[in-house]
């Protein structure tokens, strides 16, 4: 009896390890309107193909991954990495794979064809060392500004073409007593969009690169113009209850008519399309006035963690190919306001806003965006976020104070640098 007792707990347990080696656990940030609604369809086209796979979902919220990449850190050192997770390619990717904290995937990539269906840059910023370390799930464009349609009719108002005529549409805006430009910095990395996209439209993107290169700094009278326009904006322009909110509050304002404009990647094109709003109709979307013709990219994508065990790795590839199939890449971006990594995936079923995005994409100049993860290393960036809020909430420090002060965080924190391994 007392035998039967002791193999009947080994088998429990040996039973309960093996569902917990069975499982698929994945780490994302995607909890907001739009996103959520793309990761669960994901999710859920993953089960039809392996019905027989557990999923184990671990949403983090927090835009831009702020909380997740935490709590992946600790996990991954601690030799408890989940079956795959969110990361930026480019330089948050790889600060994990110069680690050798993940797997290259070099086979896959190329059991697969994926060199022929991803482009070049796509394929550059998801490897390292001249190996593939994950795989893109969609392309975002980080240098947008949306706007409501009601409120630029109400007010006669021209969409602007250069970076002054936004200045200008704000300061029309605020006149008429509506809040210009809605932000939502609670997590910082908002604000600092509006600094990283205003650089772009108003230096170009060689000076955009050089910056964060480390090449060029405050000192540029480009840059400088642009730092001198991110604190009138943050001080004069946006809602007051910008520090309060998330990126998807700020969307909020807008779609409700209580702000006029925001800028923030087409994340914001998901968000609106889950509220049932129409592009042209009840949101217009353009590149930053100032950086037409440059597509300021940001990926998300997944790798596969060393140290995996158990059939993990098999659920690991299975992700990887099916994020990576047309009808994967489709049915995720349609929602996400993103379009696909893929260049083969049909427009139907996308709206305007990412039809012409992956019109543009063909054409335009490419930068990545250093707010989200790919053109700089994490330490330079969370030491500039926060010296840039130190200069937003300082209105009283002189534009040489900051400029002194911004160009000794970069020196200290960049040091002339290639952009991509
Ligand atoms: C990610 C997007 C996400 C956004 C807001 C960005 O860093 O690349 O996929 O929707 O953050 O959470």
């Amino acid at each position: 009896m007392k035998k039967i007792g002791i193999l009947f707990v080994i088998l429990t347990l040996v039973g309960s390890i093996a569902v917990v080696a069975a499982q698929f656990s994945i780490y994302d940030w995607w909890t907001a309107g739009g996103e959520k609604q793309a990761i669960t369809t994901e999710l859920n086209y993953f089960h039809q193909l392996y019905p027989e796979i557990r999923i184990v979902q671990n949403p983090v919220a927090g835009g831009a991954g702020v909380n997740m990449q935490a709590a992946i850190k600790s996990l991954i050192f601690a030799g408890l990495p989940p079956t795959t997770f969110q990361v930026h390619a480019g330089w948050e990717m790889y600060q994990y794979a110069s680690a050798k904290l993940l797997d290259p995937i070099t086979n896959l990539w190329q059991s697969e064809g994926w060199t022929k269906v991803f482009p070049k840059r796509i394929q550059e910023l998801c490897s390292y060392n001249g190996k593939f370390y994950a795989v893109p799930m969609d392309i975002h464009r980080a240098n947008m500004l949306w706007y409501n349609v009601s409120i630029f009719k109400k007010l006669g108002l021209k969409v602007p073409t250069t970076f002054q005529g936004l200045m200008n549409t704000m300061k029309k805006i605020k006149a008429a007593g509506y809040t210009p430009l809605a932000v939502g910095d609670r997590n910082q990395w908002p604000a600092a969009m509006v600094f990283e996209e205003g650089l772009l439209a108003l230096s170009g993107p060689k000076t955009y690169d050089d910056f964060f290169e480390g090449k060029v700094n405050y000192s540029n009278s480009k840059v400088q113009e642009a730092l001198k326009d991110f604190r009138y904006i943050m001080e004069n322009y946006t809602n007051e209850n910008h520090a309060s909110l998330t990126w998807d509050g700020a969307c909020g304002l807008v779609a409700k008519g209580k702000a006029a404009m925001t800028i923030m990647g087409d994340w914001a094109n998901g968000y609106f399309i889950a509220l049932g709003m129409k592009p042209n109709v009840d949101y217009g979307a353009i590149a930053v006035p100032g950086s037409q013709g440059v597509y300021n990219i940001v990926i998300d994508a997944f790798p596969v963690p060393v140290g995996l065990k158990g059939a993990a790795k098999d659920y690991a590839y299975d992700w990887l190919k099916t994020i990576a199939t047309v009808k994967g890449q489709a049915i995720f971006n349609q929602l996400k306001g993103s379009i696909p990594a893929r260049t083969d995936v049909p427009t139907t079923g996308f709206n305007v806003v990412q039809v012409n995005n992956m019109k543009e994409l063909k054409t335009d100049v490419l930068v990545s965006s250093a707010v989200h993860g790919s053109e700089a290393p994490a330490p330079f960036v969370t030491a500039w976020e926060n010296a840039l809020t130190v200069v937003q909430y300082h209105p009283s420090m002189s534009i040489e104070q900051a400029v002194n002060y911004l160009n000794a965080v970069n020196s200290r924190y960049l040091t002339p640098q290639k952009l991509v391994h």
